[in-house]
């Protein structure tokens, strides 16, 4: 394995063990609102504290870019780690045992090892840039359906992002009639993962966060996955509309998308 996600590893695997030690524990560690509808807890604070020391103790001079602390260690650093200390808080906070512990590193801009890892299931996604994508070790890929015929999407509702509801509603009403099933799980690093290894079809949602995805696209891109915005650029960077799964899901993704009719999620 590849040394440095050897110590991505680790530092998930202790960041896990500290979120399966409290879910469910309500009333055992404080919840806030940094905005509204948008939670953390000292569990996510201590994971990402526990991951920050764990990688620190390998890589000095790096760069830490923390959702819970922002930027820190040396910022001139070619490489930064960026990290999601508990990606799906909300669960976290209701004692739903779906949420996964997210960390990239990324040397000039460029994702070169992922992990997202869900200690409730036990399962450490991994990637390296090159090299593929595995769970548990085993090589994964994204799965092989040609349309959206039968296929099960994962989404998620703009609820940080009210104003855009509307718009969000009439893609959903699109999508249902074209696919099988939808899913929305609350944790968007497993979302992207699921694509990697096959259990959902697709995956699309809006203004995510470096953190959330910085991990869950690499592992996409080496599962064979696409990842792209709501207009098949890699405007997602920026703007954190993502769009993956195999080429022609994601092709038939964008057609429903219809980006034309829904200026509200361009930006
Ligand atoms: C959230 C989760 C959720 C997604 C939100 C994210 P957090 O991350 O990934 O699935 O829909 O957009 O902000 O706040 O639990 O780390
Ligand atoms: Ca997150
Ligand atoms: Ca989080």
């Amino acid at each position: 394995m590849h040394p440095m996600l050897n110590i991505a590893v680790r530092a998930a695997r202790a960041a896990g063990n500290l979120i399966a030690r409290n879910i469910g524990q309500q009333g055992q560690f404080s919840v806030e609102e940094k905005k509204k509808d948008d939670l953390v807890t000292d569990i996510d604070r201590e994971c990402e504290r526990t991951v920050i020391s764990v990688l620190q103790r390998s890589y000095r001079d790096h760069a830490f870019l923390g959702e819970e602390s922002g930027l820190t260690g040396n910022a001139e650093s070619e490489f930064q780690w960026v990290i999601d200390p508990i990606d799906g808080t909300t669960n976290f906070v209701q004692g739903i045992g779906h949420c996964a512990v997210s960390i990239a590193l990324k040397r000039a801009g460029k994702t070169e090892v992922a992990v997202v890892f869900d200690p409730m299931m036990n399962e450490m996604f991994t990637a390296a840039r090159g090299e593929g994508a595995s769970l548990n070790g085993r090589r994964i890929r994204v799965a092989s359906r040609t349309s959206l015929e039968g296929a099960l999407i994962c989404t998620a509702f703009p609820v940080r992002y009210r104003e855009r509801m509307g718009a969000y509603l009439e893609l959903f009403s699109n999508l249902i009639d074209h696919c099988a099933d939808i899913r929305r799980t609350g944790c968007a690093s497993l979302d992207l993962c699921y694509v990697a290894c096959g259990r959902f079809d697709g995956y699309l949602e809006q203004g995510l966060k470096a953190w959330d995805f910085a991990a869950g696209e690499l592992i996409v891109r080496e599962a064979g996955g696409l990842v792209t915005d709501y207009t098949g650029t890699p405007g997602y960077v920026k703007s954190g509309n993502i769009l993956c799964g195999n080429p022609n899901v994601v092709r038939a993704l964008l057609n429903v998308c219809n980006p034309q009719e829904l200026p509200a999620i361009l930006r």
